[in-house]
C-alpha cells in the first residue's frame, strides 16, 4: 500500500525571501569544465568569443544566476595575470591541483564575457594559497578600478574599457584542507583573510566577501575552524563558506537518499557558531552562509578516467554520469537550501559543465542535460519568493548514516506571481507516497495544478551521449485540489514539483 504524508501551511509563517544567488553554480579550470565545456572556439556552435552557444542556451535553461570562478583547488596555485592580455602570449603552466597543463586561453576577461552572455553574476575567488594580500589587491585593481592606474590601464589596454565591477569575492578556497596548495591553520588563514578583506574593503567598501569555512562537515577541525576564522574576520566579511559532496557508498541507498540530513546539520552548526561569535562581540551584524560547493560527487572514483595523470590539457576528469537516484538526492539538497534561505543566501552547484555537472558536452559534438539538471532547473524557476514554514507529517525510517529520517522531504515557496510551489521528495525506494497539502489558508485556483516528477523504475537510469533524453521529468496525472486540500501521489524515489496557482 502507498505511504501517506501531509503538509500544513500558513501564509503568515515564512522562513524568508529566497536570494536569487541560491541558484549559483561553479566553473573551475578543471578537466573539461572550461575547455570544450563552455569554451571551444572550433565547435560549430561557437560564437565570436569561442563560447559554445549550445552550452550557453542550456545554462540559461538551467536558470543559473551566479557563477563562481576560477576555482576550487585550482585557484590556490593560480596567477591571474597569466589569463589576461593577448592569448597567443599567454604562458602554459603546470596546474598542481589537478596535475594538468593550463593553457590560459581562457581567463578573467573571457569569463566576464561568458558571464554577461549567460546572464549570471560573477563570484570571483582570489588565491590565498600560494599568494596573498598584494596579488588580491592587484586583481581587484585590474578588475574593478575605472582607470588611471597601472593595472586598470593594463585592463583597458586589453580592450576592456569599463571596470568589471565584480561585487562578490571568495577569500581563497578550502584553506582547511591538507590537499590545498598553501594549506593553513585556522589562525594563519583567519589572519590572512582579515588583512586581505580589510585592504580590499578599503579600496571598495561595497564588496561582499566570503571567508573559507570547512571543506566538509567531517573535517576534524569542523566548528573550531569556523570559530577561529570568524574571530579574525567577523567585522570584515559577509559570508562564511560551506562545501559538501555526497555519494552512495556500499549500496546504502537509504543513507544516500537522506544526505540532506547532513547538509542540514552542517548549516545549523555553522549558523550556531557564527551567531555565538557575533553574540560574544555584541555585534549587530549577522554572518550568512555561502554554500558555494555542493553536489553528488563519486569521490571514490579516480580523478582521471585512467588515474594516470599525464600532465595533459583539459583531460576528462570527474565526469560523473548521474542517475535518477543522484537527481533525487540533488533535489533533496535543494529543498534543504530553500528551507534555510534565511541564512544561506548564496550557493553554488559544483560544477556547471562536464565536471560533476548538470550539463555534459562532447568536443565537436552535442551538449545534453544530466538527470541532476532537472531538479535544479525546477527549483531555480519555481523557487523564487517566500519560503513558507511547514508542519510535516511523514512516515520515518532508520538509516545507517543519519539515524531516523522522514521519508517525505519537502518545502513550499510562494512566488510573487501568485503561484505556490511545493517541492517534494519521496525517499522510499519502492512505495509511492500519498501526499495531502492543507491549502485552506490559501485560495487555490480550481483545476489548475501541475505536477511533474523525476522518477524511473530503473533507479540507475541516466542520460548519456547515446541516450541524451533517457530520463526527463514527466507529468503526473491525478493531482487535484479539492475543498482546500491538494492530493498527489509521489512515485517511489522521486523528485516532485507541484505548482498551484492562487487566486
Ligand atoms: O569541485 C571540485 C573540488 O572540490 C574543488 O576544486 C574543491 O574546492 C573541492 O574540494
Amino acid at each position: 500500500p502507498p505511504l501517506a504524508g501531509a503538509i500544513h501551511l500558513d501564509p503568515n509563517f515564512t522562513v524568508g525571501e529566497v536570494n536569487p544567488r541560491l541558484f549559483g553554480s561553479f566553473v573551475e579550470h578543471l578537466g573539461r569544465c572550461v575547455y570544450t565545456g563552455v569554451h571551444e572556439p572550433d565547435h560549430p556552435s561557437a560564437d565570436e568569443d569561442g563560447l559554445r552557444t549550445d552550452v550557453l542556451a542550456l545554462i540559461r535553461e538551467l536558470g543559473v544566476t551566479m557563477v563562481r570562478y576560477p576555482g576550487g583547488n585550482f585557484v590556490s596555485g593560480y596567477r591571474w595575470e597569466d589569463g589576461v592580455g593577448p592569448v597567443e602570449q599567454r604562458p602554459r603552466r603546470l596546474d598542481g591541483a589537478w596535475r594538468t597543463v593550463e593553457t590560459n586561453q581562457f581567463g578573467l576577461n573571457e569569463f566576464m564575457r561568458f558571464a554577461a552572455k549567460a546572464d549570471v553574476e560573477p563570484m570571483q575567488a582570489v588565491n590565498l594559497g600560494t599568494r596573498g594580500l598584494q596579488e588580491a589587491l592587484d586583481l581587484l585593481e585590474y578588475t574593478n578600478h575605472p582607470g588611471g592606474t597601472a593595472l586598470s590601464e593594463l585592463r583597458r589596454s586589453h580592450g576592456v574599457d569599463k571596470p568589471h565591477g565584480i561585487r562578490l569575492w571568495c577569500l581563497g578556497n578550502e584553506m582547511d584542507g591538507p590537499w590545498q596548495l598553501g594549506h593553513k591553520s585556522a589562525d594563519e588563514y583567519g589572519r590572512l583573510a582579515a588583512v586581505t578583506a580589510k585592504a580590499m574593503r578599503d579600496v571598495d567598501p561595497g564588496l561582499e566577501l566570503v571567508a573559507c569555512g570547512s571543506s566538509n562537515r567531517s573535517m576534524p577541525t569542523f566548528g573550531a575552524w569556523e570559530a577561529t576564522v570568524l574571530e579574525h574576520t567577523y567585522d570584515l566579511v559577509d559570508f562564511i563558506s560551506c562545501h559538501a559532496y555526497y555519494e552512495e557508498s556500499e549500496g546504502d541507498v537509504d543513507s544516500f537518499l537522506a544526505s540532506a540530513a547532513d547538509m542540514e546539520a552542517f548549516i545549523d552548526g555553522v549558523v550556531a557558531t557564527a551567531d555565538h561569535i557575533g553574540a560574544k562581540r555584541r555585534s549587530g551584524k549577522r554572518i550568512n552562509l555561502s554554500f558555494d560547493e555542493w553536489n553528488v560527487w563519486y569521490q571514490s572514483r579516480p580523478v582521471n578516467n585512467t588515474d594516470t595523470p599525464d600532465w595533459s590539457v583539459a583531460p576528462r576528469q570527474l565526469e560523473d554520469v548521474y542517475t535518477v537516484t543522484d537527481a533525487v538526492v540533488v533535489g533533496s539538497l535543494l529543498i534543504t537550501l530553500l528551507r534555510h534561505c534565511d541564512r544561506v543566501t548564496a550557493a553554488c552547484l559544483a560544477q556547471l559543465v562536464n565536471v560533476i555537472a548538470p550539463i555534459m558536452t562532447e568536443p565537436g559534438g552535442p551538449a545534453w542535460r544530466q538527470t541532476i539538471f532537472y531538479p535544479f532547473a525546477d527549483a531555480a524557476r519555481h523557487g523564487r519568493g517566500q519560503v513558507l514554514r511547514l508542519a510535516l507529517d511523514s512516515p520515518v525510517h532508520d538509516t545507517a548514516r543519519h539515524g531516523e529520517v522522514p521519508l517525505l522531504h519537502a518545502t513550499a515557496v510562494r512566488q510573487e506571481d501568485g503561484t505556490l510551489t511545493v517541492f517534494a521528495v519521496n525517499r522510499d525506494t519502492t512505495r509511492p507516497l500519498e501526499l495531502t497539502v492543507d491549502l485552506r489558508a490559501f485560495s487555490p485556483v480550481a483545476g489548475q495544478v501541475t505536477h511533474t516528477a523525476l522518477a524511473d523504475p530503473d533507479r540507475h537510469a541516466a542520460n548519456t551521449l547515446q541516450h541524451q533524453d533517457r530520463v526527463t521529468p514527466r507529468p503526473v496525472t491525478g493531482t487535484v485540489t479539492d475543498g482546500g486540500r491538494l492530493s498527489a501521489l509521489l512515485p517511489p524515489m522521486s523528485w516532485n514539483t507541484i505548482t498551484i496557482p492562487l487566486a
